[in-house]
């Protein structure tokens, strides 16, 4: 038995930060981790693989797109399925070593294997029970599946087992136009895949500006993808070498159906706790399954914490390394804050989908008074230099003290465009500040003091 400040339970994004900065701090930490490898389903299964794989298609998709347009000729590559598979694998390997090497580094001990709580102050992992002052619950999501639909990862998957078909499906279908539907649906639409998503709502990523989710819609239509929306999903029949989707249009209630090759399942996840021992120690749950925390991350049980998707708010790595940081530091017996008002999102497709703060509709919502700012990328010289003109952004600041309030961005490097809005919301900036700030020439986030100025008297170049 070992004794420690803190051991952190789960080894993804929220745990290993929690663990790294507790022991910047000064704590003597372990991290528990079940998998092979740490990083958790973000390194392991989720952001790095998937970005990897977008980052092999984008470039297959711009040899088709753009080179002969630039004089490259010679036609485009052939694909290697299982050589593109082992990059993503690399690139995944690659970073999960980082952290068992940062680890090191910061002297937290890997404890290696599945933890529970057998008693406050308790962690079994395997057989050994360790001490611990207090313990960070950071034991994440998985997917969550709808009645009628059984998951193999083989035919039917989740983004787990999209990530290693053994074959590039000619046909697919992805049930729910979220974040994962879109990602890894743009994957195979590159590929060669005649993809289809069907959503139950009316329209694709929810919780999105609608002018943004609109324009995002085209661009993916255009881009091959066909979209059936309004659209709830009654069963998936499989077998050995396809399955059927059964829908029921919600305006109507009238039944449709396809066959694909494969099957997305991407219809949200779910906070994944089982295995710990809460419901024995009488940790308070809240109706969706989330572990219930004040605003210090503290459950009800004196020295057990929680973070990331496994307490309320957006399913986000970064939201979940954030909370990670702040729970250390509360306790470090120091200030532990996040700002939920400015966590940014982004859609890694091409073009990126980027946005923090409120939303238009939000904004309508609220009764507030607002002003909009936006700009095309078809006026900054450098998008139309690489035939990504296509998206704008959008700026949201108040009607009376042109404080920025939300941004959002489709457009080429949205999803690096939008920190500088977020950095400017966290020092409580107008758009004016925006626009007075030089932007240099020509960058992509021209077009964001462009969307600033046009808050304003209006941008130049629209
Ligand atoms: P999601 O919540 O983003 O989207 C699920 C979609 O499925 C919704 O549009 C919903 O209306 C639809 N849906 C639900 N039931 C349905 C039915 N019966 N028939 C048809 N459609 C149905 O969930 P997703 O994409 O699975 O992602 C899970 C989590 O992972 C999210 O919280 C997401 O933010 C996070 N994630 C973030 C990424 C990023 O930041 N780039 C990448 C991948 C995942």
């Amino acid at each position: 038995m070992a004794s420690f400040d803190l051991i952190v339970i789960g080894g993804g994004p929220g745990g290993y930060v929690c663990a790294i900065h507790a022991a910047q701090l000064g704590l003597n930490v372990a991290c528990v981790e079940g998998r092979e490898t740490l990083g958790g389903t973000c390194l392991n299964v989720g952001c790095i693989p998937s970005k990897a794989l977008l980052n092999a298609t984008h470039h297959l998709h711009e040899v088709h797109e753009n080179f002969e347009k630039m004089g490259l000729m010679g036609g485009a590559p052939t694909v290697d399925w299982s050589k593109m598979k082992d990059y993503k694998q690399d690139v995944v390997n690659g970073n999960t070593k980082g952290i068992e090497f940062l680890f090191k580094k910061n002297k937290v001990t890997w404890l290696k294997g599945w933890g529970s709580i057998p008693e406050p102050g308790k962690v079994k992992v395997g057989d050994e029970v360790h001490e611990a002052k207090n313990i960070v619950i950071a034991t994440g999501s998985e997917a969550s599946s709808l009645p009628g639909v059984t998951v193999d990862e083989k035919v039917v998957v989740t983004s787990t087992g999209a990530l290693t078909l053994p074959a590039i499906p000619k046909t697919m279908v992805v049930i729910g136009a979220g974040v994962i539907g879109l990602e890894m649906g743009s994957v195979y639409a590159r590929l060669g895949a005649q993809v289809t998503v069907v959503e139950y709502l009316e329209a694709i990523t929810p919780g999105m500006d609608g002018e943004v989710a609109k324009s995002f819609q085209r661009i993916l239509s255009k881009q091959g993808l066909k979209f059936v929306l309004g659209a709830a999903v009654q069963k998936v029949e499989a077998s050995e070498t396809g399955a059927k989707v059964t829908w029921k249009l919600r305006k109507n209630d009238s039944e449709a159906s396809l066959d694909a090759d494969v099957v997305l399942v991407a219809t949200g996840r779910k906070p994944f706790t089982a295995g710990l021992g809460l419901e024995a120690l009488g940790v308070e749950m809240l109706p969706r399954g989330q572990i219930k925390i004040d605003s210090h991350f503290a459950t009800n049980i004196k020295g057990i914490y929680a973070i990331g998707d496994a307490v309320p708010g957006p399913m986000l790595a970064h939201k979940a390394e954030d909370e990670g940081m702040a729970v250390a530091e509360v306790i470090a017996g120091k200030h532990g804050h996040v700002n939920y008002e400015v966590i940014p999102g982004v859609i890694y497709t091409t073009p990126e989908v980027a946005s923090v703060g409120k939303t238009e509709e939000q904004l309508k919502e609220e009764g507030r008074a607002y002003k909009v700012g936006k700009f095309p990328f078809m006026g900054n010289a450098r998008a139309k230099a690489v035939f990504q003109a296509e998206g704008f952004v959008k700026l949201l600041a108040d009607k009376e003290t042109d404080r920025i309030l939300g941004c959002h961005i489709i457009g080429p490097g949205a999803g690096d465009l939008i920190h500088e809005v977020c950095v400017a919301m966290e020092f409580g900036a107008s758009a004016q500040d925006l626009a007075l700030t030089c932007h240099a020439h020509p960058t992509y986030s021209e077009a964001v003091r462009e969307a600033a100025l046009a808050c304003g008297l209006g941008a130049i170049h629209a």
